[in-house]
């Protein structure tokens, strides 16, 4: 499975015209692809996709953890799912950076995600400073059991993780295959810990952060690999689409 996610990027009309030129193109691939739209492109894009019977699955990027209120700027899972959502983004850690979000919150969010039946993506990872001092396991522990609190095994087998080390999203460097295999290894073996073996077989666990057509192969080989988020090159319908072909 292959995610883009487009962060705030493209309008509706751009988002429209990406998934026309994605659906014309005769793409090698086996990949499920998954598309993380804004907001306002999401009924637009499930009409598109309904109309023209697409494979393409839409999700959202973030959203509030109550079901409704007096939450200005907000948005609920309900209204996702309306718009056409299948899943959702939480705990990016540009949400967790730049809006301060922490993992108390992101549980609620995972939490009514699940009650109103849209795949959450907790997605988790350590800073460059956390890996230089060995910390990478133990952060993504703390993340997983906190993201993940009170949530039963099989909805932890329903879930997908992101596994995006901070120091890759949008810097051109990317994990080495093995070190982010490495790191997918230990977050499963932490849900088999805590929620048992069928939840961690079950669970996808994609890689996020400086994927490149030129990486995808390689990181898609490792056995604990599931899939792929991809930001920045997804944004341009031939770069995503030489990610789709490089995918086995
Ligand atoms: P990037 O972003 O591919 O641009 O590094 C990935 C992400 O933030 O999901």
């Amino acid at each position: 499975m292959i995610t883009a996610n487009w962060k705030m990027h493209k309008t509706v009309e751009e988002a429209q015209q990406f998934v026309e030129t994605l659906a014309e193109r005769a793409i090698e691939s086996q990949a499920q692809i998954y598309l993380a739209a804004p907001f306002t492109a999401l009924r637009p894009l499930a009409d598109l996709i309904r109309e023209r019977e697409l494979p393409f699955i839409l999700g959202g990027q973030n959203m509030n953890d109550a079901r409704e209120g007096a939450f200005t700027g907000e948005i609920a899972a309900r209204m996702l799912k309306e718009a056409g959502a299948h899943f959702v983004l939480l705990g990016h850690s540009e949400r967790r950076q730049l809006f301060h979000e922490d993992d108390q919150f992101i549980n609620q969010k995972v939490r009514r995600a699940l009650e109103e039946e849209l795949q959450p993506v907790l997605c988790i990872g350590e800073t460059l400073e956390e890996r230089e001092r060995g910390e990478t396991e133990s952060v993504l522990r703390r993340q997983l059991l906190a993201g993940l609190k009170d949530v039963t095994g099989s909805d932890v087998g329903r879930m997908m993780i992101a596994y995006e080390p901070i120091w890759a999203i949008g810097t051109g460097k990317v994990a080495h295959p093995e070190e982010a295999n490495a790191a997918h290894l230990a977050c499963r073996l932490v849900i088999e810990e805590r929620w048992g073996k069928r939840a961690a077989e079950k669970v996808v666990i994609q890689y996020g952060g400086s994927v490149k057509p030129s990486s995808a192969a390689s990181l898609l080989k490792q056995p604990q690999i599931d899939g792929l988020l991809v930001g920045g090159s997804s944004l341009t319908v031939e770069t995503f689409i030489q990610i789709l072909e490089a995918t086995p």
